[in-house]
């Protein structure tokens, strides 16, 4: 695991899954969400951070859910402090049998460590010939107050898979969206930023992002979690998942040689 200190914030970063598990800015509550119940073991998905989901997003028949990437161990490639005090690491995903399965491409990921937090997931396709087709995600949990508290802003009017009503597709009716019961939607075709308003913690929290067209919802809720082994009864009060990617029809099809890059930027502001 890899601690960086900047003058405005702290990360921590494990090498399995390149997975940033803390950001904290400098008199702040954490912004990304951990649960004490996670597994720290090899092969096993860290449960809260930022889970890097690459190639592909959900279930898979025979294989694990969400794709390798997030339970193999990364190589650091690079560590780079910048002269404005931001630190930024890249790692790039090992070769790995499971890969052998589609067609020969690379992938690295830098996180960008300053004021915001800054993840960039790029995708290059080393065939010649033929396209490769994937899924990407980086599946953020963000800390808050109380679930009950928060409202989500800036997908209203988009179309969306509700997945938790046999991915029924739905219109977003809601300026802001309140969350009162599991909640797992594939908001599809939402390129723009999204805003978490947390009153009670008087933060708001921003999501930027490029060359994602999908935002993915998730809060379990109480039944799923206690169902899941990882993640306390009551640890769904404190999280919400909003998550930046292209999954679902939204997959992407690179032509050969060309590279993708999804980039998210996590900022948080004091509510005025
Ligand atoms: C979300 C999915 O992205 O991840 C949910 O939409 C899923 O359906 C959740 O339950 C957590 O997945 P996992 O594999 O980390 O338990």
């Amino acid at each position: 695991m890899l601690e960086v200190s900047t003058a405005w914030s702290t990360a921590e970063i494990y090498l399995q899954g390149a997975h940033v598990t803390h950001f904290t800015k400098r008199n702040e509550p954490p912004l990304l969400f951990l649960s004490q119940c996670s597994r720290f073991e090899h092969g096993q998905p860290i449960r809260g951070g930022i889970p890097v989901i690459f190639p592909w997003f959900g279930p898979r028949e025979g294989l694990g859910q969400h794709g390798f990437a997030r339970v193999k161990t990364w190589e650091l490639k690079e560590f780079a402090p910048a002269s404005d005090g931001s630190v930024s690491l890249r790692f790039r995903l090992p070769d790995c049998p499971e890969a052998s399965a589609f067609q020969p491409f690379n992938v690295d990921y830098i996180v960008t460590v300053s004021d915001s937090l800054k993840l960039e997931l790029i995708v290059t396709n080393n065939s010649k010939t033929e396209e490769f087709v994937f899924e990407d995600c980086l599946h953020t949990y963000l800390e808050i107050s109380d679930i009950r508290a928060i409202s989500i802003s800036g997908l209203r009017g988009t179309r969306y898979l509700d997945k938790v009503a046999n991915f029924a597709e739905k219109t977003e009716l809601d300026d802001a969206i309140h969350i009162t019961s599991e909640t797992d939607r594939i908001y599809l075709n939402t390129p723009g930023a999204v805003d978490i308003s947390d009153p009670r913690l008087g933060r708001k929290i921003r999501i930027e992002k490029q060359a994602s067209l999908s935002t993915v919802l998730w809060n379990p809720w109480s039944v799923k979690a206690q169902q899941m082994p990882d993640f306390g009864t009551e640890e769904y009060e404190r999280m919400v998942c909003v998550e930046s990617g292209n999954v679902a029809s939204n997959q992407i099809r690179l032509p050969p040689g060309e590279s993708s890059r999804l980039t998210v930027v996590l900022i948080s502001n004091p509510i005025s």
